[in-house]
C-alpha cells in the first residue's frame, strides 16, 4: 500500500480518486461508508464571491477549484459510471436593506476588478431574473459564474472511481499514527496499516489526530442543518443567497434549503429550532415555498478552522503525514483543488503557489 487515507467525505474520496489515478495503491479508513458525515448534509454551492467576500485567499483558491470541477465530474464519472450533477446556474445574491445594498455594492466591484462577471439588479430586472422573490428584495447582485453540484453524488462516484482504480476502503475507526521505519503505522479499531505516506482528511474530527510532538490542527466542528423541500417546481432560476439563508433549485422542484451554523460539539441532531428558524427565513424570502412539501432534515458537522481555510500541506513533525483538513464551508468547492495538491504532494511536489495559503504551519506546529 502506497497511502492510506484517513476519511471518506467528500475530500478523502475524492483525494483517493486522484491517488489512485495516479497509479497509487490506496487505502481509505473511516467508521462511516463514503460520504456519511457533512458531506451528506451539503447542498454543494460553488460560490467563491459569495463564501469569499472578505477573503482574497479563498476566491482564490475557491475559484480555481470551481474551474476544475467540469472536467474533474467527467473524469469521475468517466471511471465510475455514475452521473453527477453539476449545475451552472449562477448565484442571485439578495440584498434587503441598505446595508446590504452597501456590501454587495462593495463585492461587484471586487468582483469586476478581479474580472469575473458580476451585474447588479433591482427592479423590474430582479424581478425578471427571480420572480418568486419577496416584495422587500431591493436588488440581487448576479454571478453567472457560481454553480451547484451533488455532493453526495459526487462522493459516492469519487469512492466508486477509486474503488475501480483499486483503491480499498475499510470501515474502520483510525486511532492514531506513528512513525516508523520507511513511514507510517496507522492504529485503527481492526489492527494496524503500514503506509509511506497517510492524509489526514478527517472533517471536523481532524483534532482528535495529531501525531506525536505536534500540536492538533485546530478545526472544530459547527454544525449545519439543510431542509429538502419539494414540489415547488420553477420557484428559482439560481441559487438565491439572502441574508441567513440559501435556497438551492434542484431538479425537479426540489429546493435545498440552508444552513443553520451552530458551535454546539459532536452534537450530530437535526433540531426543532433549526428546522424553524430556517424555514421562517425561506418563506421570508420566497413565499411560494410554504406550499412546499417538507421532504427532509440532515445535518452536518462542518470543520471550521480559524481563518476559514483548510489545511493542504505535508506536516512539519511527520515524514509522509499530509493534512486535507478544515473546509470548513468549502469542501465541495475545494475538493478537486485539494485532491490535485495532495496527489502532487505525494509524488514529492510542493512547487503550486496555492500550498503557500494553505499550509498547515500557518496554525503552529502541525
Ligand atoms: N457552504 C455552505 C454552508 O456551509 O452552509
Amino acid at each position: 500500500m502506497d497511502v492510506v487515507v484517513i476519511g471518506a467525505g467528500v475530500v478523502g474520496c475524492t483525494v483517493a480518486f486522484e491517488l489512485a489515478a495516479a497509479g497509487r495503491r490506496v487505502r481509505v479508513c473511516d467508521p462511516r461508508p463514503p460520504g456519511g458525515g457533512a458531506s451528506f448534509a451539503s447542498a454543494g454551492v460553488l460560490a467563491p464571491y459569495v463564501e469569499g467576500h472578505d477573503s482574497r485567499p479563498l476566491r482564490d483558491v475557491g475559484r480555481r477549484s470551481l474551474a476544475q470541477y467540469p472536467a474533474f465530474v467527467e473524469r469521475v464519472t468517466a471511471a465510475s459510471g455514475l452521473p453527477v450533477a453539476f449545475r451552472p446556474i449562477g448565484t442571485a445574491e439578495v440584498a434587503t436593506s441598505e446595508a446590504d445594498i452597501s456590501r454587495l455594492a462593495r463585492s461587484k466591484a471586487t468582483a469586476d476588478a478581479e474580472g469575473v462577471t458580476a451585474e447588479w439588479l433591482e427592479g423590474a430586472a430582479a424581478r425578471e431574473a427571480e420572480p418568486q422573490l419577496a416584495a422587500h428584495a431591493a436588488g440581487v447582485l448576479h454571478i453567472p459564474m457560481h454553480a451547484a453540484v451533488d455532493v453526495p453524488a459526487l462522493t459516492a462516484a469519487s469512492a466508486a472511481a477509486a474503488r475501480a482504480l483499486g483503491a480499498e476502503f475499510v470501515q474502520t475507526a483510525v486511532r492514531g499514527f506513528s512513525a516508523e521505519a520507511g513511514g507510517i503505522a496507522v492504529t485503527t479499531t481492526d489492527g494496524v496499516a503500514h503506509a509511506p505516506q497517510v492524509v489526514l482528511a478527517t472533517g471536523a474530527w481532524s483534532a482528535a489526530l495529531a501525531p506525536a510532538g505536534a500540536e492538533p490542527a485546530p478545526v472544530r466542528p459547527i454544525r449545519g442543518q439543510l431542509l429538502h423541500l419539494v414540489g415547488a417546481p420553477d420557484t428559482l432560476r439560481h441559487i438565491v443567497w439572502g441574508p441567513d439563508i440559501y435556497l438551492v433549485p434542484w431538479t425537479s422542484g426540489t429546493v435545498f434549503v440552508g444552513a443553520t451554523s451552530e458551535d454546539v460539539g459532536f452534537d450530530e441532531r437535526t433540531t426543532a429550532s433549526g428546522v424553524a428558524s430556517l424555514l421562517a427565513r425561506a418563506t421570508a424570502l420566497v413565499p411560494a415555498l410554504a406550499g412546499a412539501t417538507f421532504a427532509a432534515a440532515r445535518q452536518g458537522l462542518r470543520p471550521g478552522s480559524p481563518d476559514d481555510l483548510p489545511y493542504v500541506g505535508p506536516s512539519a513533525v511527520l515524514p509522509g503525514l499530509v493534512y486535507a483538513c478544515g473546509h470548513y464551508r468549502n469542501g465541495a468547492l475545494l475538493a478537486p483543488l485539494t485532491a490535485t495538491l495532495v496527489a502532487r504532494l505525494v509524488a514529492g511536489d510542493r512547487s503550486d503557489p496555492a500550498l503557500a495559503l494553505l499550509a498547515p504551519s500557518r496554525a503552529g506546529r502541525l
